[in-house]
């Protein structure tokens, strides 16, 4: 997928950073940065920066960073070659054929194309004899013909080759079958991997089938079969209805378990229905939701599993800047079976009621308890007041504040002494945890992911300033000419470094955008760096960095060799002590 660097320079000049990120993210100025909501992690206050200078992007809060295409890959989840395609097709600009970048590209859509074919199979099979059995079972679950058509909802025939021959006879290659998930394999024979299952296709929020979950029709086990991972499909990046739901004009979300919860909620006219495909809430989800949505009703089932998952959604929904509300579902154990039971106008008086997270924590909390008992009174006051401390809203406390007090039949004046010392407790615990960071400064000054370490921060700090400042004036790399990228302790900044020398001798851009060997990861650490050393620019600074990277470095290797040399006497010693 190398594209030639002349081509990715001026690629990245022509889709200035600051205009593509703007499609995504209001931003504002501020000084030579602007700033912004980031996009990656959701948040309240801007900690997203773009500096047009620089050509890069930079989130303080999640530390996520880079060039122009590092941010299309990101926002769009597209694969570099895609991300530049895109790019080039934004500034008007040719691609130049590169084999391997079309084939994986063609690929994609060959699965893309695959995947709907196969929808387009299971759904008509639905109507035709074989699947009487599968529409059957559909009416009896209730679902209308509306529904089966806008979810596409198909059958797979009790057949190992159904549609192994259909999608042959469509020109497909048993390679491109297996790579889309939909087959099984034994002897190095493919066969149907869905069979006898009513499917539900699973589409993303561009409306391309990504995928199949499939259920049986009786007790059998698993209950659903769901494709594997596979080039398109993603389960922790995807959710299942959203490319309806996101068409809602309710303005507002909700998140549910299961396939044929969202589905009946739409149709009976909660077209704002997503769910998870079968795993707990990933940030990827959140963040997913919050392009969509600023509220979000939780419905998760009343067993354990579900009050579980609940309370792990809770903060990772709010952490992406979205609202949550929690509805408890009672006298039926999902709103599938509510619905069906009850019908919708009762369903919206629960939605209604949906309580905000705040009540429902502390409802989990009294729950918790037996409030008759004085030793569990006690323990209930204590966990309520340290939940009603975190609240910023004194209105909230008070609110909040007054019904634990009624529940454990307490004043309210003991009650908000509770909330006061609660508060005082975390305010000392966080106090602390500051303290032991600032003591620990080297410890600060590491890079966040663990494959990056800096073995010699010293060095790596002197590192770090070097490459700065030579992307703020790459005229400098004449100067630093004597300074070797072996001599790096950092593995990663001496690549960095070699690659900056290299395309300033070639003539090339030398700018942190046009990199084209680091992964996601290190790209954000070098952004990071980037953007932390705002430094201005002297040579003198540059000279005193040199010097102490070159001076770390033959510090290490001599006392790499005195180890050697101790070692080699250590084991002369116990040689001797033997004979
Ligand atoms: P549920 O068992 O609650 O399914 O699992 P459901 O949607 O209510 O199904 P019905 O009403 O019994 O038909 C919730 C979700 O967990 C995933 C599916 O996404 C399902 O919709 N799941 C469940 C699986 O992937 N595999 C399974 O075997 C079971
Ligand atoms: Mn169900």
């Amino acid at each position: 997928m190398a594209f030639p660097p002349s081509f990715i320079d001026e690629l990245v000049a022509r889709n200035p950073i600051e205009e593509v990120v703007s499609q995504y993210v209001q931003l504002k100025r501020s000084g030579a940065n602007l700033f912004g909501l980031c996009p990656f992690h959701g948040e309240k206050t801007a900690s997203f920066s773009v500096s047009p200078d620089k050509g890069i992007y930079y989130c303080f809060g999640c530390h996520k960073g880079g060039g122009v295409i590092n941010f299309q890959m990101e926002i769009e989840g597209l694969s570099y070659p895609d991300a530049v395609r895109a790019l080039a097709k934004r500034a008007g600009m040719e691609v130049p054929e590169d084999a391997q970048y079309q084939s994986r590209y063609r690929r994609q859509e060959r699965l893309w194309a695959l995947h709907k074919e196969a929808a387009r199979f299971f759904h008509a099979q639905l109507y035709a004899p074989v699947g009487a059995e599968g529409l059957a079972y559909a009416q009896r679950r209730g679902m209308t013909r509306g529904t089966l058509t806008r979810f596409g909802i198909g059958f797979a025939p009790n057949s190992w080759s159904a549609l192994v021959d259909a999608m042959r006879a469509k020109g497909y290659t048993d390679q491109e079958l297996r790579d889309g998930g939909l087959v099984s394999e034994k002897n190095g024979r493919i066969f149907d991997r869905f069979r006898n299952r009513l499917m539900f296709p699973i589409i993303d929020v561009r409306g391309n089938v990504i995928g199949f979950g499939g259920r049986v029709m009786d007790d059998s086990t698993p209950k659903y079969l769901n494709s594997p991972e596979t080039d398109i499909f993603n389960k922790r990046k995807n959710l299942f209805g959203l490319n309806l739901a996101k068409r809602s004009k309710l303005g507002y979300l909700i998140l549910v378990e299961g396939y044929m919860d969202a589905i009946a909620l739409h149709q009976h006219g909660f077209d704002c229905a997503v769910a998870s495909l079968g795993t707990s809430l990933t940030q990827e989800h959140a963040a997913l939701l919050s392009r969509y949505t600023e509220q979000v009703v939780l419905i998760y089932d009343g067993d354990d599993a579900g009050q579980n998952a609940t309370r792990r959604a809770i903060p990772m929904l709010e952490a992406a800047g979205i609202g949550v509300k929690v509805l408890r579902m009672r006298d039926a154990k999902d709103p599938d079976e509510f619905l069906r039971k009850f019908g919708a106008d009762r369903f919206k008086v629960l939605l209604e009621e949906a309580s905000n997270r705040v009540e429902y924590q502390l409802g989990s909390i009294m729950r918790k308890y037996d409030l008759e008992n004085d030793e569990q009174r006690v323990k209930f006051v204590r966990e309520a007041a340290e939940m009603i401390s975190t609240l910023n809203s004194p209105v909230q406390r008070e609110v909040y504040g007054g019904r634990a007090a009624e529940a454990a039949r307490i004043s309210m004046d003991a009650m908000k002494l509770e909330i006061k010392k609660a508060f005082q407790r975390r305010m000392a615990r966080e106090r602390k945890k500051r303290e032991q960071q600032e003591l620990a400064p080297a410890q600060a000054l590491q890079p966040k992911s663990r494959a990056i370490r800096y073995d010699n921060i010293k060095s790596a700090m002197a590192e770090e300033t070097v490459i700065a400042m030579v992307l703020k004036e790459p005229g400098l790399l004449e100067q630093t000419k004597g300074l070797q990228c072996s001599e790096f302790s950092s593995p990663l900044l001496g690549r960095i470094y070699e690659e900056l020398q290299l395309r300033y001798r070639r003539g090339l851009e030398v700018a942190a955008g046009v990199l084209e060997d680091l992964s996601e990861e290190e790209m954000s650490h070098l952004a990071g760096i980037v953007q932390r050393h705002q430094e201005p620019v002297k040579e003198a600074v540059l000279e005193d960095c040199i010097r102490i990277i070159q001076a770390e470095h033959r510090a290490g290797q001599v006392s790499s060799e005195e180890d050697l040399m101790a070692l080699r006497e250590k084991f002369k010693e116990q040689k001797g002590m033997k004979s």
